[in-house]
């Protein structure tokens, strides 16, 4: 297991600004969209790629582009959604996937209520967005789905994650990186990562 926490400055001072609580639903969704990209840059870094030429006005000159399958982007629904832009900036042949999960609030599970993911996923380089990673059980959840649909090369990318739930998802799933921006302390009696920054579904979108 690997968990790639990146250290910089602007990712700091970013996050810092998305964590303060009179940061309002606009300012959080275009931090969280730059932060992705920030991180995105270091979670690519293995991305297959494979070599083409092209001409430029003088010469050809060789060059690489994303390797086929196309790679795959898949938000946790919601929170990740506020995610999916700066990575596909990134990424803009991929395909995107989605898989919905909400954790009940007593117990801390997380159920299934979508999954829409392309047929075969063998073969391609898979990106779990989520900007928080709690208990891990949300991240483990769509792990499992999507090893179980094909996919091999999973990376999960989040911004703030609990030790707890690095722990459960390096422990589930070793063979997947962990890049945030940051482990946060601990998590609280309600399942909440301190400091953390509160619900990350809701400060982007609401409680509705
Ligand atoms: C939040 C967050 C993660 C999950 C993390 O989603 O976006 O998906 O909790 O917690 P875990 O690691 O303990 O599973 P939530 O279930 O609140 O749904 P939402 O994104 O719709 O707000
Ligand atoms: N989900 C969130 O949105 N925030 C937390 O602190 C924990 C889970």
């Amino acid at each position: 297991m690997q968990t790639l926490v990146v250290d910089h400055p602007l990712i700091a001072h970013k996050l810092t600004a998305l964590r303060d609580e009179h940061t309002e639903a606009p300012t959080f969704r275009r931090l969280t969209d730059e932060l992705v990209t920030l991180l995105a840059y270091e979670a690519t870094r293995e991305v297959r790629v494979q070599p083409v030429s092209v001409r430029t006005p003088v010469d050809d000159a060789p060059g690489v582009k994303l390797a086929r399958p196309v790679p795959l982007i898949v938000p946790i629904l919601r929170a990740g959604i506020g995610m999916l832009d700066g990575m596909a900036r990134l990424l803009p042949t991929a395909d995107v996937g989605f898989v919905g999960l909400a954790r009940d609030e007593e117990s801390l599970v997380a159920t299934t209520y979508a999954n829409r993911l392309p047929a075969d996923l063998a073969g391609r380089d898979a990106f779990v967005l989520d900007p928080m990673l709690a208990t891990g059980g949300s991240a483990v959840a769509t792990v499992d789905i999507l090893k179980k649909w094909g996919a091999r090369h999973i990376k999960f990318v989040g911004l703030i994650a609990a030790p707890e739930g690095v722990q459960r998802l390096s422990e589930a799933h070793p063979d997947v990186p962990i890049h945030v921006a940051v482990v946060d302390d601990h998590l609280n009696d309600i399942g909440y990562i301190v400091p953390g920054l509160g619900d990350a579904g809701d400060r982007q979108f609401g409680t509705g």
